[in-house]
């Protein structure tokens, strides 16, 4: 993966908000510009939503708005994080233009009335957003308030997945670009199989509902086609904004839980700038942890440079079944985390909490409620706090170890017919990362066949679809020294879903010294014992250790007597397989031994799993974060200036229970 980085230039860390003025009258704008001003508010995204405010039928564009509320916010000394505004078409485009609204599986259009209602690959939806585009960058290129350009929103937020005509038409483009011949697409997708072969191009289909699941090949590429056509959606924006501006461009990424509609990998070297938008998600059994694991996904994306935090919220959602407020406390740490991760810039959504509209129940930063609230505290000591430290943007932050994740595997993995349904590959993701963030390992998130000679420790959690060479670069990192481990359901497809025989984890096995013979995954609350005396769940499988030792059994369930955990000595290094999923903390103890193995010590043993430590470093300067989720205060061994506090830590420093403290100490390494 190349990059572009052109950094967006800010000093300090930014501090901002989605702005949507237009909900408001210009006296509303007044206090809200002092509001921002007490918040120390220095990056307002605006015009995220705006085409039916700037344009009301073709050629008709006013800018009369968006002038006023960019001359108050730079007067302000506020800068902008400009949208282009075509992430929901106005009713007079969709009125004319009925086509461009976009079609689910079942063949049905989706109506407007709600967002982003339009095709990735409408040629006349394209035309429309990129006249907006022209516009609005033609105006406002050049604008000193114009810190960054944020290209639609959460592109493939929701329209992700198009069957109409048209997108039907694109993916077959797209195919044979791939394959060139039908013989090669119908290899790919094994269309041997129930009479599926294709001969003409003109046959094939987007993988619409269908009576029975559908062929496993086609929907993969139906995802990566999807992703790929919004990427040339992005780029096209982004070249009429290039050609008219000297400013970055970006769109904000949702790197979170449950939304696997774009290869991100794929994204991230075309963006200048990183940005990402991370809710809680209150679903999830650890929501906190899954925080910290988008954050150093995001930091992946980034290549390791700062990035830029685009929205959370200050308290709770309002798309959840059930939308949980944030404890006091808990959006700071939350914004710290992300900053402790890498980010060099918090924003929310929103500023002003909407009184109408879909999103009137979604915490803001100025809540229903007023500023005599403890939220408007709470996002004013924040405030405080990003101004004191300031001088961490830019730094790095350290790990030895990593994890690799790939949207790839998450694609195939899910597959409608498959091993187990009670197991998606985030469920597998995250208990591996949470193993090791419960050690307190601070790890890097990196793409199948990245560099890994910053690492001693790399994780492959489920990789269930993986090339040869990505695998080899894992297997031969390893040999030279590395110490791997890689968890079930991982190396049992190729790039073209197809299945590798021999036994399971195909290009990993011999690494591994296990052959995997038959999963045995089991329903949710069956048991499953260890020799250890370790439990677990989900899943098992029948197999054998080749040349692996053999450290831990399964003894009961349906694979009793096989492997459970191995490791295998293997070249200057060692290869771990898990054939299971522990409880979480059996999965820590698990991951404990093999971070030893690789010489990784993690958290000190006399401190909580709720302290998170996590370093950022600049040249010879550390900046140790020490964020307390737990109940009761913390002593955590620092020495130098603490910077939330403005005291000095000379041996240890108290984190009382909930907060947050970042001391800069002289690198250790
Ligand atoms: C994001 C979106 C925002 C807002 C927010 C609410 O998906 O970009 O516009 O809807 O969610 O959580």
């Amino acid at each position: 993966m190349t990059t572009r980085y052109r950094p967006f230039t800010h000093e300090g860390i930014a501090y901002g908000c989605d702005y949507n003025p237009e909900q408001w009258t210009p006296e509303v704008w007044d206090e809200d510009i002092a509001l921002m001003r007490e918040a120390g508010v220095d990056l307002v995204a605006i015009n995220i939503f705006g085409w039916a405010h700037v344009q009301s039928g073709p050629g008709e564009f006013d800018f009369t708005l968006l002038d006023d509320v960019i001359a108050r916010l730079h007067a302000a000394g506020i800068r902008v994080n400009l949208g282009t505004g075509t992430s929901s078409p106005p009713a007079w485009l969709t009125r004319a233009h009925p086509e461009v609204l976009p079609m689910a599986a079942d063949g049905t259009r989706r109506f407007p009335g709600g967002r982003q209602a339009w095709c990735p690959s409408s040629p006349v939806f394209r035309s429309a957003a990129l006249a907006l585009v022209a516009a609005t960058a033609e105006r406002y290129g050049a604008h000193p308030a114009v810190a960054l350009w944020h290209v639609s929103n959460e592109l493939g937020c929701h329209n992700a997945l198009c069957y109409c005509d048209v997108s039907a038409a694109a993916f077959r483009r797209w195919l044979r670009e791939r394959y060139e011949t039908l013989a090669a697409l119908n290899g790919a997708w094994g269309t041997a199989f129930w009479s599926q072969t294709y001969h003409d191009w003109e046959e094939i289909l987007p993988p619409r509902a269908t009576i029975s699941s559908r062929n496993p090949g086609q929907v993969l590429d139906f995802h990566r086609f999807s992703s790929d056509e919004l990427l040339s959606y992005y780029r096209a924006e982004a070249d009429v904004i290039r050609a008219r501006s000297e400013v970055p461009v970006t769109t904000n990424f949702m790197v979170t839980a449950h939304i696997d509609s774009l290869d991100y990998w794929s994204w991230a070297g075309e963006m200048d700038v990183i940005a990402n938008d991370h809710y809680l998600d209150h679903r999830l059994g650890d929501p906190t942890t899954e925080l910290s694991f988008a954050a150093d996904l995001t930091r992946g994306l980034a290549q390791g440079a700062p990035w830029l935090l685009m929205e959370h919220s200050v308290g709770a959602v309002n798309w959840q079944p059930l939308n949980k407020p944030k404890a006091p406390g808990e959006a700071l740490r939350n914004s710290l985390t992300h900053v402790a991760r890498g980010a060099d810039g918090v924003c929310f959504f929103q500023w002003r909490a909407s009184v109408q509209g879909s999103e009137k129940f979604h915490s803001a930063m100025l809540p229903h409620a007023g500023t005599d609230t403890a939220g408007w505290r709470e996002v004013v000591e924040l405030g405080g706090i990003l101004d004191r430290i300031g001088e961490v943007a830019g730094s790095r932050v350290v790990a030895e170890a990593a994890v690799v994740f790939s949207w790839e595997a998450w694609w195939a993995s899910q597959n409608e017919s498959r091993p187990s349904s009670h197991l998606g590959y985030l469920d597998k993701v995250h208990a591996a990362y949470g193993a090791l963030h419960a050690l307190g390992i601070t790890v890097d998130v990196v793409a199948p066949g990245a560099p890994l000679s910053d690492y001693r420790l790399v994780v492959v959690p489920g990789l269930h679809l993986v090339s040869p060479a990505d695998a080899a670069v894992l297997t031969d990192w390893a040999r030279d020294g590395g110490t791997l481990l890689v968890t079930f359901d991982s190396g049992i497809v190729d790039t073209a879903d197809r299945v590798y025989t021999g036994g399971y984890t195909g290009p990993f096995r011999e690494a591994l010294g296990v052959a995997v013979e038959e999963f045995a995954p089991l329903a949710p609350g069956e048991p499953l014992t260890l020799s250890s005396g370790r439990t677990a769940t989900l899943w098992s499988e029948r197999g054998r250790a080749t040349t692996a030792e053999v450290v831990d059994a399964f003894v009961d369930g349906p694979a009793a007597g096989s492997p459970a955990l191995t490791r295998n000595a293997w070249g200057e290094g060692a290869a771990w397989y898990l054939a299971t999923l522990p409880g979480a903390a059996d999965f820590r103890d698990i991951a404990r031994r093999v971070a030893a193995d690789a010489g990784l010590i993690g958290r000190a043993d006399d401190l909580p799993d709720s302290l998170d430590l996590v370093r950022r470093r600049r040249g010879a300067t550390d900046y140790l974060f020490a964020i307390n989720h737990g109940p009761d205060a913390v002593s955590v061994a620092a020495r130098g200036d603490e910077l939330v506090t403005g005291s000095t830590a000379g041996g240890t420093v108290t984190v009382p229970a909930g907060a947050v403290r970042i001391i800069r100490e002289e690198a250790t390494a």
